[in-house]
């Protein structure tokens, strides 16, 4: 009897010991020796936040976003305050936990890149601290968008960009990618308009009332809260996924994205269970900034991905591999953005292969990595901006999303998967994910782990140091091949003398035929393909964009102002905008693109508009 016992409980110990661990290597949510943030006035190792509660309401009137954020914290015994990030923003008052206490605050100087820090007196009940405020007209994060640049002119829409440090503009928080929180909002819109955010929660119809409540469970970095409002619907596309759009984008959008439920599965065969419940993606009006933003559960879009023929949804792919890395595990600061981008790019590419095949991601892979040649002949093969590791410290983090951490940080991974074997590297990388999750890490976090799990492990012999801390390419950087590419450049070499055969071609193919027309080609010639090929009335933006830049850079713009002009004031997308803007600076068209950027200019979100600025100012000294 006693012996049953002994063993009974010995048994118990045991499982309560397995489960124990098994819980570590589930969730550990570890606090992660905190890595300095050089874009953070907040000092999370002696008050860092836990949990926000936010309360907002939307006057697209003012172009105001007003209401209090309730943050629960977590502080050192001897801790005497807690500092926030602001910036472009009103601090109304300042008070701790339900009873509203006034607590002392007071803000810092204004650096025009990261703002002004709050420092809050901390209460001594270390109750929530709540913070109420309102957001000035030019918050860089708010994209707001008047009716008439939305697709149903009726109701103004306004959006949110997080990344990198732009939260700060429309939530005081402690504004780093290496610390993370769960949050609950409600947020009031005039009714009619819908709300959705990166949380649980989401609307399927729009509420009577123009109230919406959210809830974000688990914990993420506060670059990744987002929202937008306006007039919005819902259309399911599997049974976790769905897009949003405005109701006339609606069935357009559905159709385009129909594969994104296949893609979530082929996505957790390579790397283990999505972590967010629903995958959701809402397309925005033509003034969002990027390509896409990974805010989790909900993934924001450019309408520019709509091609019509589903080409561009490796987009969709991309954004969705972030629930993995960048969302689930987290560069600790923007110096380590390669782990957020390139690991990224990596997983794209292996979703892209398992649904769409090796022939089709070649060419896809084989244009980036023209891009990334590129680059590096712009930024210089010696400049430390192609370093894998950045040192942004002072700088705009903005200045780090070069094609370095994309696809030098694809490439860096893909060698090692040569070095390794597929099958291996897998199994490595998806323990790289299992033993982070939810947790932010450093560049030296993973190497680390590479080393001792994979190198060592196999006795390989592998230059990471070169690849993750010298500049340029190293020599054994794999190198895209495609036969079907190859053919394009075979056609685009004798363009001058024939027309190409285009059959059978995807708009991939024409984007690198436009992009390898020789030099020398003539305006005639020009024209006559585009008479040919209707180039300039293509539907496809990646396309249009290529075609355009050529246009420019060829001599052939006269003919195609019009096209120019429709498309850079129809659309704020950043990657679009600078090549061509650039192109027309480059030869001669100074004027000509500061009338565009006059007219355009209040269609763009901040982060494009400021890019431009930029651009047009540098050059304007020379
Ligand atoms: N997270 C990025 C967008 C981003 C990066 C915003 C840095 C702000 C600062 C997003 O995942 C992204 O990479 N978008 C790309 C598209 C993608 C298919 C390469 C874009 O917008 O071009
Ligand atoms: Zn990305």
């Amino acid at each position: 009897m006693q012996m049953k016992n002994r063993l009974a409980n010995l048994m118990a110990t045991a499982l309560v010991l397995l489960l124990m661990t098994a819980g570590c290597r589930q969730a550990p949510f570890k606090e992660v020796g905190i890595i300095p943030d050089p874009h953070s006035f907040s000092k999370p190792q002696e008050a860092r936040v836990k949990h926000l509660d936010l309360e907002l309401r939307v006057l697209f009137a003012q172009k105001q976003l007003r209401g209090v954020a309730r943050w629960t914290f977590a502080a050192e015994p001897g801790a005497e305050e807690i500092v926030f990030d602001t910036r472009q923003m009103v601090i109304d008052k300042v008070t701790a936990g339900r009873g509203e206490t006034p607590l002392e605050f007071q803000l810092g100087d204004e650096d025009p890149l990261l703002g002004r820090p709050l420092r809050v007196s901390l209460p001594e009940a270390r109750e929530t601290i709540n913070i109420y405020y309102h957001t000035l007209p030019g918050a860089a994060a708010l994209g707001w968008m008047e009716p008439e640049m939305t697709a149903g002119k009726t109701l103004p829409f306004l959006f949110t960009q997080g990344q990198a440090i732009l939260t700060r503009t429309w939530i005081p928080c402690q504004d780093s990618p290496g610390l993370r929180i769960t949050y609950e909002a409600t947020v009031q819109v005039p009714a009619g308009m819908m709300v959705v955010m990166s949380a649980g929660g989401n609307p399927r119809e729009k509420s009577a009332d123009g109230t919406y409540s959210f809830n974000m469970e688990q914990p993420i970095p506060p670059y990744l809260i987002a929202l937008a409002a306006g007039d919005i619907a819902f259309q399911a596309v599997g049974p976790r996924t769905g897009v949003y759009a405005e109701p006339a984008l609606l069935a357009k959008a559905a159709w385009e994205f129909a594969d994104m439920e296949q893609m979530v599965v082929t996505a957790e065969k390579c790397y283990g269970p999505y972590a967010w419940g629903r995958y959701d993606l809402i397309v925005l009006p033509p003034g969002f900034p990027f390509g896409g933003m990974e805010n989790p559960r909900l993934t924001f879009a450019t309408p520019t991905v709509i091609a019509g023929d589903r080409s561009l949804v490796s987009l969709v792919a991309h954004e969705l591999a972030h629930s993995w890395s960048g969302n689930l595990v987290t560069n600790a600061t923007w110096n380590d953005f390669w782990l957020n981008e390139g690991f990224t790019v990596y997983f794209e590419r292996r979703i892209m292969e398992a649904l769409y095949g090796l022939e089709y991601t070649n060419m896809l892979e084989l244009l980036e990595y023209r891009e990334l040649l590129d680059e590096i002949e712009a930024l210089g093969p010696n400049s430390p901006d192609t370093r894998l590791k950045l040192d942004l410290t002072g700088r705009d983090p903005d200045e780090g999303m070069t094609d370095i951490a994309y696809q030098k940080g694809a490439a860096f991974l893909k060698m090692l998967e040569q070095a390794a074997g597929r099958a291996r590297f897998d199994a490595f990388l998806k323990a790289w994910f299992e033993e982070h999750r939810f947790t932010s890490v450093s560049t030296e976090d993973f190497l680390d782990f590479l080393r001792e799990k994979l190198l060592d492990k196999y006795g390989l012999k592998v230059n990471v140091e070169q690849w993750v801390y010298q500049p340029g390419l190293p020599d054994n950087c794999p190198v895209p091949q495609s036969e079907r590419f190859a053919k394009v450049e075979a056609q685009a070499a004798a363009a001058l003398e024939q027309l190409p055969d285009t059959s059978g071609w995807t708009s991939h193919e024409w984007v690198h035929f436009v992009r390898n027309l020789p030099k020398e080609i003539s305006p005639m010639r020009l024209k006559e393909l585009d008479a040919a090929f209707g180039l300039r009335h293509t539907g496809n933006a990646e396309l249009l964009a290529a075609w355009l830049e050529c246009a420019i850079r060829r001599g052939y713009l006269e003919e195609l102002r019009p096209q120019l002009e429709e498309f850079l004031t129809g659309m704020g997308r950043r990657r679009f905008l600078m090549p061509l803007y650039s192109a027309l600076l480059e030869h001669g068209h100074r004027q000509l693109a500061q009338s565009i950027f006059a007219k355009a200019k209040k269609a763009y979100h901040a982060v494009s508009a400021n890019s431009v600025e930029k651009l047009l100012a540098a050059t304007g000294q020379q």
